[in-house]
């Protein structure tokens, strides 16, 4: 499918596999969600321009290469994607972060937003947008609109399970967004959960539940 990527490494697939298990704790599981999400961030980065510089080393001069092009910013989506932004700053630690608050109305499923801040220059940033669970995508849909109000023009989103509902909803709204995902799964179920999914990842990763 066009834009979306989906990261089959061993070690991405290994995690993830002890993340939807039911009786993976709250300890466990959010150490996975941060892993998972420093290794999507590794492939999720591959295509990030860099330029050629000199340095000078202790014996000659090497021909070196270091990221150029517009600076970086992650945008987790309150409140599960906070599980998602420390090991991802660990790798880009001058990325700036931006904060999009928003929850799934328990009935109508439709996202509900609660709290935004982003970096001021934000528009000027490729932005990462971040999520464990990308569902009907009504969530993403919202966040990714919103930032673009705000000028944001590169937009990446990663979300470590996504289904084909989802997928699409996002491809329809924001074709120009890249989609990087652990898992596809198969469907939503009457709640508008993921099957086979993991549960729900803000209550897993804060153990609210
Ligand atoms: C979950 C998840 C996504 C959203 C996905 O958050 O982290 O943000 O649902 O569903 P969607 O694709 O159908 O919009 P939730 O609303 O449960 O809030 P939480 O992270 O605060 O638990
Ligand atoms: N949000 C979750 O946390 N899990 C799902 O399966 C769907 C939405």
């Amino acid at each position: 499918m066009e834009n979306v990527h989906i990261l089959n490494h061993p070690l991405i697939q290994h995690k993830l596999a002890i993340l939807r298990n039911k009786n993976t704790g709250v300890k466990e599981f959010r150490e996975l969600v941060s892993e998972i999400a420093g290794l999507m961030c590794y492939e999720a980065t591959r295509n990030l321009p860099t330029e050629e510089v000199q340095v000078e080393t202790p014996l000659t001069t090497a021909t070196c290469r270091v990221l150029a092009g517009k600076k970086l910013a992650i945008v987790p989506i309150l409140r599960a994607g906070l599980g998602m932004v420390d090991s991802m700053v660990d790798l880009i630690p001058s990325a700036k972060i931006g904060h999009i608050g928003l929850y799934r109305d328990p009935e109508t499923h439709k996202p509900v937003e609660y709290y935004c801040k982003l970096p001021e220059d934000v528009g000027n940033r490729q932005v990462f947008v971040v999520d464990p669970m990308l569902a009907t995508g009504g969530s993403a849909v919202a966040a990714i609109s919103f930032l673009k109000e705000h000028g944001c023009k590169q937009i990446i989103m990663m979300n470590i399970i996504a289904c084909p509902e989802g997928v699409q909803a996002v491809r329809e709204a924001h074709p120009d967004v890249e989609i990087y995902v652990a898992g596809m799964d198969e469907k939503l179920n009457e709640n508008a959960y993921i099957l086979p999914g993991l549960g729900d990842a803000g209550d897993r990763i804060f153990g609210t539940k």
